[in-house]
């Protein structure tokens, strides 16, 4: 007879339940060669006689902060969760036996009791507890309560370990964690192409964790890791693309794939500062309110950061390192996190080449410059349209250059002279390349010119090898 059976049988309503707990555990006790523990799902002595008390459905504490705080556990669903092999005490090993349950103890809010408990998971979770702590959830935690924003998660936001299922279970899409303090997001994801592919046919399709992983989850648009779950699943991506996309890499480095994906979310150009040497993106110390100081008092009428204002933006990022490290890539993005997760199928993306390559494109009326804040979140400001297509940013946002969108005409001759020649496939594409580098080279020469005329302070360096358009 299985004891756990006794106790989910008995505990929660019968008020001799402690005695058929004492015999119970005698019982236990009894068996040669058991310890504490009787076998596979049973309880050791001790954790036995913590739910004695505390599988009292409707048991509660309330707190300093008025939060009534449960203290309810249940024994049927402890014995079936992956911690019914662990004790009470094994995370619980501050509870002091003499007084516990009979003074009361001050608790100021469920967050910190939450706080208090965080490190017990560090023993036997280390590698989850690591890469947790690189994340920009635990960033967002040690940067404290903040008014107007959700508290970030800690691991027991994510995983209920009293009753705690394995995580190979497939559950409803509803029951990601994520789920809970993402709403408007996991609302969009859960009628987009995976979660109704995910609803219907199950684990192939991504969730939230497929995407942004879950312990060490960081900022949406640093770096390529989205980029790269997206390629892990959709192996032949570039070779699909190619077929009618020049240079396909180029543009997926240069554009997030919602781009295309989400043909009717409002798109922009996000100007990332960039780190050649370091191969990263830029980033902001912490607790230095730099970024917002330069760029402020650089736009001191908030209407946009223009060409020069930029420029000299640049030159003091470059200052006290190697001139010329710290550069702008380009990138086109949503401008909505919510829309991102609108994926609509294939035949709906966005195939029109004029949709970005047309002067006065939707895309590029909306600009903004950006740096890695603490958390790896981007810090923005806004910069002036203008700045896309005026000579001397060219080589500010230099490896952003979308034929037609901006009014710098010598470049979009190359274009213009594929599409009237008239050739197709692959001619095409070595044509486009081919005319495209001449053009572009000869250009950059002629702004360097000017450049190192006007100001001896200009941008030394190319375009890196890396970089290169023709990749
Ligand atoms: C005699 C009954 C009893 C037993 C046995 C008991 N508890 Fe409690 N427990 C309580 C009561 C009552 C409270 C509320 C105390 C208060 O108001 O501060 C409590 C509170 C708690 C809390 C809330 C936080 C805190 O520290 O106050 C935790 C966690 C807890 N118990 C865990 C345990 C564990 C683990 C065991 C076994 C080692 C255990 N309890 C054994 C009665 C008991
Ligand atoms: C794997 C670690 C672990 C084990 C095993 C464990 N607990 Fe907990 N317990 C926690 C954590 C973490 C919290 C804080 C939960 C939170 O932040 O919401 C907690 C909270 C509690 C609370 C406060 C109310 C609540 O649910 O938040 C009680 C009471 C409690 N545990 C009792 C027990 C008892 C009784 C056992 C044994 C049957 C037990 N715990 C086993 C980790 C554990
Ligand atoms: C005393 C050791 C111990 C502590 C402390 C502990 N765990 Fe566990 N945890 C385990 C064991 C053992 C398993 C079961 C592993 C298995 O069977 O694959 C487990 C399983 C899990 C799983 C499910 C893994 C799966 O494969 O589905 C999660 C999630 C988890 N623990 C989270 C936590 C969290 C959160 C904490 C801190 C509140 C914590 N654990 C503290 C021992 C521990
Ligand atoms: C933002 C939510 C979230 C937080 C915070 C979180 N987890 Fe998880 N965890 C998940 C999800 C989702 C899965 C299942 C998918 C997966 O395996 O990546 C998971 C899986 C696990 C697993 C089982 C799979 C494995 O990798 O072994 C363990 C153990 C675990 N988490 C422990 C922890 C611990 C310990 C912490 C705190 C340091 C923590 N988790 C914090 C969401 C979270
Ligand atoms: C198919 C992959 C995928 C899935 C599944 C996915 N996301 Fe995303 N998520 C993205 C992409 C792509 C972005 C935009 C990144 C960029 O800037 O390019 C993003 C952005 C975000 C952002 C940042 C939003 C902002 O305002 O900047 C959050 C938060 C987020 N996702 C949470 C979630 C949550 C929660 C879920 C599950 C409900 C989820 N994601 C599911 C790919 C995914
Ligand atoms: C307890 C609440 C909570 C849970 C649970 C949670 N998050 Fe978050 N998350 C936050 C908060 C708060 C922020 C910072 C504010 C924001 O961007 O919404 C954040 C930020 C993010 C960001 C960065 C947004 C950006 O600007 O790039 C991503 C990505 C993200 N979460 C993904 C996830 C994923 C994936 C899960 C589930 C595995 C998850 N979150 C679970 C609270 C939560
Ligand atoms: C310039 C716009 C554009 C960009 C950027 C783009 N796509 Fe596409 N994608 C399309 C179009 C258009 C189709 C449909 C092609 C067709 O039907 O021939 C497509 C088709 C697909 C398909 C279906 C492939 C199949 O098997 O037929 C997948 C999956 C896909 N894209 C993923 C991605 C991913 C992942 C990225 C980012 C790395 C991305 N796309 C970037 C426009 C784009
Ligand atoms: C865990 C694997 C996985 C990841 C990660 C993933 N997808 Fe998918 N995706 C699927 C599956 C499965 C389908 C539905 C079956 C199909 O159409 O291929 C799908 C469908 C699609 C479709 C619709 C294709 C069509 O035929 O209409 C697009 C577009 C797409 N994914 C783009 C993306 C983008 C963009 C990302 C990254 C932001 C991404 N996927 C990440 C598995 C994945
Ligand atoms: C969603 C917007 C978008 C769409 C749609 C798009 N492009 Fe582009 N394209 C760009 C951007 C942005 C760049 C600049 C990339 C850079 O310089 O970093 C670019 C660059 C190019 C280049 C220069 C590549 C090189 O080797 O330097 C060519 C050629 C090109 N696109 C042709 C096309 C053609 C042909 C189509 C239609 C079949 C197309 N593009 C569709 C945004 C787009």
């Amino acid at each position: 007879m299985k004891i756990s059976w006794i106790l989910d049988k008995l505990i929660p309503s019968s008020s001799k339940g402690s005695l058929i707990l004492a015999a119970s555990v005698a019982l236990c006790l009894s068996i040669p060669g058991t310890a504490a523990r009787a076998g596979d799902g049973d309880l050791s002595r001790e954790t036995a006689a913590c739910l004695k008390c505390h599988d009292k459905a409707g048991l509660e504490k309330k707190l300093e902060n008025q939060e009534m705080l449960s203290l309810h556990v249940s024994t049927k669903a402890f014995v079936e969760s992956m911690h019914s092999k662990s004790d009470c005490e094994d995370c619980h090993s501050n509870i002091e036996s003499k007084t516990h349950g009979k003074e009361k103890a001050v608790i100021k809010s469920k967050r910190e009791y939450s706080l208090s408990m965080q490190e017990s998971c560090r023993d036997c979770h280390k590698k989850n507890f690591a890469k947790y702590e690189d994340s920009l959830h635990a960033a967002l935690v040690k940067d404290g309560s903040k008014e107007g924003r959700k508290d970030a998660p800690l691991c027991a936001d994510c995983h209920a370990v009293h009753t705690l299922h394995s995580v190979k279970i497939v559950e409803p899409i509803a029951a990601t964690p994520c789920a809970a303090c993402h709403e408007e997001i996991f609302k969009a994801y859960s009628r987009d192409v995976h979660g109704l592919e995910r609803v219907a046919k199950g684990k192939t399709a991504p969730i939230c964790s497929d995407c942004h992983k879950s312990h060490d989850v960081k900022a949406a648009s640093l770096g390529d890791g989205i980029k790269d779950s997206c390629l892990s699943c959709h192996k032949n991506t570039v070779i699909v693309h190619k077929d009618w996309l020049p240079n396909a890499a180029l543009h997926f480095e240069a554009i997030s794939c919602p781009v295309c994906h989400v043909p009717t979310a409002k798109r922009r150009v996000n100007l990332r500062l960039y780190d050649n040497a370091g191969k990263r993106q830029v980033s902001e110390k912490t607790g230095v309110p730099l970024f917002d100081k330069r760029t402020d008092a650089a736009d001191l009428q908030n209407v946009g950061l223009d060409e020069r204002a930029l420029l000299s933006l640049l030159r003091e990022f470059n200052q006290g390192g190697v001139p010329g490290n710290t550069v702008l890539r380009g990138r086109l993005e949503l401008r909505s996190g919510i829309e991102a997760h609108q994926l609509a199928e294939k035949s709906r993306a966005i195939k029109d080449c004029d949709t970005c390559h047309k002067v006065g494109a939707e895309a590029f009326q909306s600009v903004s410059l950006t740096i890695a804040g603490p958390d790896g979140r981007p810090l923005r400001h806004g910069v002036q349209k203008e700045v896309l297509s005026s000579l001397q940013a060219t080589e500010s946002v230099r490896g952003f250059y979308a034929i037609g969108s901006t009014r710098i005409k010598l470049l979009d001759y190359a274009l213009i002279l594929v599409f009237l020649a008239g050739v197709g496939g692959p001619l095409a594409h070595m044509t486009v390349k081919w005319l495209f580098r001449r053009v572009r080279e000869k250009h950059v020469a002629e702004i360097r010119a000017e450049v190192a005329q006007g100001q001896s302070q200009a941008f030394p360096g190319d375009r890196p090898a890396n970089d290169d358009a023709s990749k």
